[in-house]
């Protein structure tokens, strides 16, 4: 089963598709991560998917049924752009208005039990405006939990966040799909931080999907490489280049593609008179990747 099912979808904004004849499949249970520059269309799907827009054409299915279904729309939280809360009221009086918006049974257990997801138990007293970014982006997150949704649609969750509330809220998000057994979508840029956590990609350009993939296929298609330096790096660059095909140099560093035998690297180098003084092997990530992928679709 998955969560969301998107075929075909368009939505032009005068005269101009934002989203393009989009598909995107997220599975019940994933971490998804929504890739693509400024503009390319992330939060208007999101929207679409949330009936905050209405489309121009195409179909979206959540948990198998149309999104607009009334039993199906309960089902899904969304934090996009910002939470909407009041600067000067509480958190709480924030949570507590919007389980009025949305008619829960006993809001103050409901209150507490998403404070204590996004670890803000202790910060139901203080005002919006005194939040930190990093707290005023979690209790965005408490806000779309509200109501136990079974999908959390989250817009660039992590921007601006530091280093240690980037962490916190890998934590939460991971907490969310793996004990409350809710399927996520997340937008961002920062991919280093969604490689983390993401189970599956979509990347988006132009409003249309041109890629979607699990973080497992992503690992295999991952090329290695090593890393090396070299007193004469142009030397050794020629010299490799003349026994393996991918070699790059950049920044006093060489890469070579593709080879999995770092010692037969360092061997020919050898033998060649050119003694390694680093060497590192390593994995393409989602952001070399990423960054592969959009400039070939450039030159199409
Ligand atoms: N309400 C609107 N009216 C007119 N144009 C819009 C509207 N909303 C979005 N657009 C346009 O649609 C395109 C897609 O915008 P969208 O906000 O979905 O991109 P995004 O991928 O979320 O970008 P970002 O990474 O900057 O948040 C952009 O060209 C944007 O200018
Ligand atoms: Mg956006």
């Amino acid at each position: 089963m998955n969560a969301i099912e998107i075929r075909n979808l368009s939505k032009s904004f005068r005269g101009m598709y934002a989203v393009d004849h989009l598909d995107m499949t997220v599975p019940v249970g994933a971490i998804y991560g929504f890739i693509g520059e400024n503009g390319s269309g992330k939060s208007t799907t999101e929207k679409l998917i949330c009936g905050h827009l209405v489309a121009d054409g195409g179909e979206i299915k959540l948990f198998g049924r149309p999104h607009d279904d009334p039993g199906v729309r309960v089902r899904v939280g969304a934090l996009i752009e910002n939470a909407g809360c009041f600067p000067g009221s509480s958190v709480y009086q924030n949570l507590r208005m919007q389980t009025i918006n949305l008619g829960l049974k006993n809001p103050d257990d409901e209150i507490k039990r998403v404070l204590k997801i996004v670890r803000m138990e202790d910060s139901a007293g203080i005002k919006f405006k005194s939040c930190s970014l990093g707290m005023k982006q979690r209790i965005g997150i408490a806000m779309a939990l509200l109501g136990d949704p079974a999908l959390l649609i989250l817009d660039e969750p992590i921007n601006g966040l530091d280093t240690d509330g980037m962490r916190i809220m890998r934590e939460i998000l991971v907490d969310i799909t793996k004990n409350l057994g809710c399927t996520v979508l997340i937008s961002s840029h920062i991919l280093g931080e969604l490689e983390k956590i993401a189970t599956h990609y979509g990347i988006i350009r132009q409003g249309k999907m041109i890629m979607e993939l699990s973080a497992k296929d992503m690992d295999s298609r991952a090329q290695v490489f090593t890393t090396l330096k070299t007193r004469d790096t142009a030397g050794a660059v020629r010299a490799l280049s003349e026994r393996f095909a991918d070699v790059r140099a950049g920044d006093g560093h060489i890469r070579i593609f593709d080879v999995d035998d770092t010692a037969a690297i360092v061997y020919y180098l050898m033998k060649n008179g050119h003694i390694v003084s680093e060497i590192k092997k390593n994995k393409v990530g989602l952001e070399e990747y990423y960054i592969e992928l959009m400039s070939k679709k450039e030159g199409e």
